[in-house]
């Protein structure tokens, strides 16, 4: 039988979506699950996005550009202009989701065996772009005592090697719930200045910041026009997760011309879905009030119901809509395979993604889970009450 390349089986599953199997067994079985483990947002998609597709009078089905529709990207760089990020639709290529845009971004800067120097944990997939990239990820630890601050800048240059083309941060951060202040993002700017390098920013969370604090993009960081890249979204912007389409950010004209290439050769974003998502920048600003204060009535439900379990350490996110959640087990793989096999509360139980996977180092976060947030608060208690009865029974 021909062989699988090695790439093919260096990929790594998804974290959190290998449970799944056992998930639909559990139903089967006649269980009720809360899904802890994903994040897709509950929240509906702002209706003038579902009605622009049902009111496009399109009769053919036609690609679009490569780099996405002009008029849509016109709009895209309003959008920024209003969050003080001036970039022209020029510095835009539409993409399918942020994914696609993460990949155009390796392949744009990083050859064969090049590293990226990631904070960890980060967002799982950053694993997988990486090996289909055939790039290689230089994980800095970044540390659940510290709220998962970013590491001290000697440490990054401690890895910095002449393979080292690009650090990548996600902020806010997935699966942290991380906020890098302004003078953090101006640390990362003097490094990749210095040591000539890229800085990509996965800033798909903007919007969902807390407790009054700022996003800071990396865009907004004057000098840094030639070395920084963004990754976005309108996944979780405005609940959209199945539309498929994000963007890839840059003054860089090389970048732009580069992510081109790769755009071109898959052809085009999804029409039907660039015109829910031109209509979705409508959005009136009191859906965001309304979804962020969903959103912080949620971490705070979560937070507090996890501190009252005895052994349980949690940092607070301050955006996003995850949390990791250290727990005193050995082995949150096999932990989160038994809560879906074996146990059950009332007919209940919760389905939750092992961290491990949202490291690079091996044997890291092995105690850990991501909870995301996406659940109604009278879930969430309950949910963080099924955790708690399972932890007292459990044995690793
Ligand atoms: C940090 C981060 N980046 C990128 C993505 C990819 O999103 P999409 O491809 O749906 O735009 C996700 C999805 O969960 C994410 O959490």
């Amino acid at each position: 039988m021909p062989s699988i390349s090695i790439k093919g089986q260096l990929m790594p599953q998804s974290p959190i979506r290998k449970l799944v199997p056992f998930a639909e067994q559990a139903v089967k079985n006649g269980k009720s699950i809360y899904y802890l483990n994903i994040g897709q947002p509950d929240i509906k998609t702002p209706k003038i996005a579902l009605q622009a597709v049902k009111d496009s009078k399109i009769d053919t089905l036609a690609y679009s550009r490569s780099e996405g529709s002009e008029i849509y990207r016109q709009k895209i760089s309003d959008y920024y202009k209003k969050h003080d990020i001036d970039v022209s639709h020029e510095d835009i290529i539409v993409t399918t989701g942020g994914s696609e845009a993460l990949l155009f971004a390796f392949g744009s800067v990083m050859d064969v065996e090049d590293e990226v120097i990631i904070p960890e944990p980060f967002y799982a997939n950053y694993n997988g772009f990486s090996i289909a990239s055939g790039v290689k990820v230089v994980p800095i630890i970044s540390k659940i005592e510290d709220n998962f601050a970013l590491p001290p800048i000697e440490e990054f240059e401690k890895l910095i090697t002449p393979k080292t083309k690009a650090i990548l941060i996600c902020n806010p951060g997935n699966p942290t719930g991380y906020l890098y202040s302004k003078q953090e993002i101006q640390k990362l700017a003097a490094i990749v200045k210095k040591h000539d390098l890229f800085l990509l920013a996965d800033e798909v969370y903007r919007e969902f910041v807390y407790d009054g604090n700022t996003h800071y993009s990396i865009m907004q960081e004057e000098g840094l026009e030639d070395y920084a890249i963004m990754i976005d979204s309108v996944s979780k912007r405005y609940s959209m997760c199945g539309a498929r389409i994000g963007c890839l950010v840059s003054k860089n004209k090389d970048v732009i011309q580069t992510a081109l290439k790769f755009a071109q050769a898959r052809l085009s974003p999804p029409t039907l879905a660039q015109i829910a998502s031109e209509a979705a920048l409508e959005t009136p600003q009191s859906y965001f009030d309304a979804v962020i204060d969903e959103y912080v009535e949620r971490r705070n439900t979560l937070i507090t119901e996890l501190q009252k379990i005895e052994g349980v350490k949690v940092a607070k996110p301050k955006g996003a809509f995850y949390c990791i959640a250290e727990l005193p087990i050995k082995n949150s793989d096999h932990f989160a395979q038994w809560l879906l096999e074996d146990f059950e509360l009332n007919g209940e139980t919760i389905m939750v993604a092992p961290a491990g996977g949202f490291y690079s180092t091996p044997g890291a976060g092995l105690n850990q889970i991501r909870i995301a947030y996406v659940l109604k608060k009278e879930s969430l208690i309950k949910a963080v009450n099924i955790l708690k009865e399972a932890l007292k029974v459990y044995k690793d």
